[in-house]
């Protein structure tokens, strides 16, 4: 049970939600009437404040904006068919965060603020989560570094807030990725387990040139030899081979334990599907493909949900999938789907009421 916390509201003298387009979400773009924030200064948090959504005055010298101490999450907001609002597993990203934040040396966030916080801001902007299929409520979570110095240090202050975001599915059809050889994601040691926003600034060039490629994104490989397969831009990776589903297990430190993926890897086994956590060499994956054993290949995220891989390329062979005959990614998605939308019973007790 969560601890009450007092909570200072300041609501929004008009909303907007008759200017938004709810057929029309692209990911991020629209936020809703409220958002939360707080600041941590001399060891504790002070007063949370929810208000209306508005931008921040903060000085040019802010410490995250030069030295990156900044962290983030991604969850959704769901509701059921009689209307009522539910968050998809908070206390696994809130777990998250707060490794996130020990990782780049920043305070942790007490459970009753994260998800007391985010649930009251929820149920206030409750009417911005969409009810159609595959849209949801998109809830980010972030902290950064705000001392206004530039010397290199952790910084003293920071700032969490969160904010919502009413959001249609991130990627619209089926991907076409290649195996990443060049550029490298994360190392042992290094922050890949995190969510923290460097990771995400340094995929930017790769992205980009995925793009120019005629690509959508690329498979990351392990730091050494570029040959183990550690995740996809935005998302976990699974690789259906025979009855087997595997997917790269979190040992090395350098992938990031998506609740997706947790979530999915249980409905999988609800299926009947062996399901292997361990590494997985890329001539695995080629040889598979070869001997006409690999089905299908699928990414996980919060924000992509479950995505369809229709080529992997490795150098100059290209692996090329008709998804239209796929079967597992698609029963993934729509029993996390229903679980999610209130159409299918909550097992796991992964719905957590606002
Ligand atoms: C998410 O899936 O929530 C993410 O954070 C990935 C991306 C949108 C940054």
């Amino acid at each position: 049970m969560i601890a009450a916390m007092d909570i200072q509201i300041t609501k929004a003298s008009r909303s907007r939600i008759n200017e938004i387009d709810f057929n029309n979400l692209p990911f991020g773009k629209n936020f809703t009437d409220h958002m939360l924030e707080v600041d941590y200064s001399d060891g504790e948090w002070g007063l949370v404040r929810i208000r209306p959504f508005q931008s921040l005055v903060l000085s040019p010298s802010l410490a995250a904006l030069h030295y990156g101490q900044a962290i983030f999450e991604g969850i959704k907001a769901y509701r059921d068919p009689a209307g009522n609002a539910f968050i998809f597993r908070p206390f696994d990203n809130f777990t998250r965060f707060n490794i996130s934040a020990a990782r780049m040396r920043m305070p942790a966030v007490p459970e009753e603020l994260f998800i007391e916080g985010m649930r009251k801001l929820v149920e206030l902007d409750r009417d911005w989560i969409p009810m159609k299929n595959d849209y949801s409520l998109y809830i980010r979570p972030i902290m950064f570094a705000t001392d206004e110095v530039i010397g290199v240090k952790a910084s003293d202050n920071y700032k969490f807030m969160i904010l919502l975001s009413p959001t249609g599915p991130y990627y619209a059809a089926p991907m076409r990725i290649y195996v990443e050889e060049k550029y490298t994601r994360a190392a042992p040691g290094g922050v890949g387990f995190a969510k923290t926003a460097g990771n995400y600034g340094s995929a930017m060039q790769v992205t980009a040139e995925a793009r120019e490629k005629g690509y959508d994104q690329v498979l990351w490989m392990d730091a050494f030899e570029h040959k183990w397969v550690q995740e996809i831009g935005t998302m976990n990776v699974f690789f259906i081979i025979g009855n087997r589903a595997i997917t790269p297990d979190l040992n090395s430190g350098t992938i990031l334990a998506g609740v997706t993926r947790d979530s999915v890897i249980e409905i999988l086994k609800e299926l009947g599907y062996s399901v292997e956590e361990r590494p997985i060499h890329i001539d695995e994956v080629i040889e598979a493909h070869r001997n006409g054993a690999l089905r299908e290949i699928f990414g996980t995220g919060t924000a992509a949900t479950v995505s369809m891989i229709r080529e992997l390329t490795y150098k100059d062979y290209s692996m090329t999938f008709d998804t239209g005959t796929w079967t597992v990614a698609p029963s993934v998605k729509s029993l996390l789907t229903d679980i999610r939308e209130g159409r299918k019973p909550d097992k796991h007790g992964w719905m957590f009421k606002v």
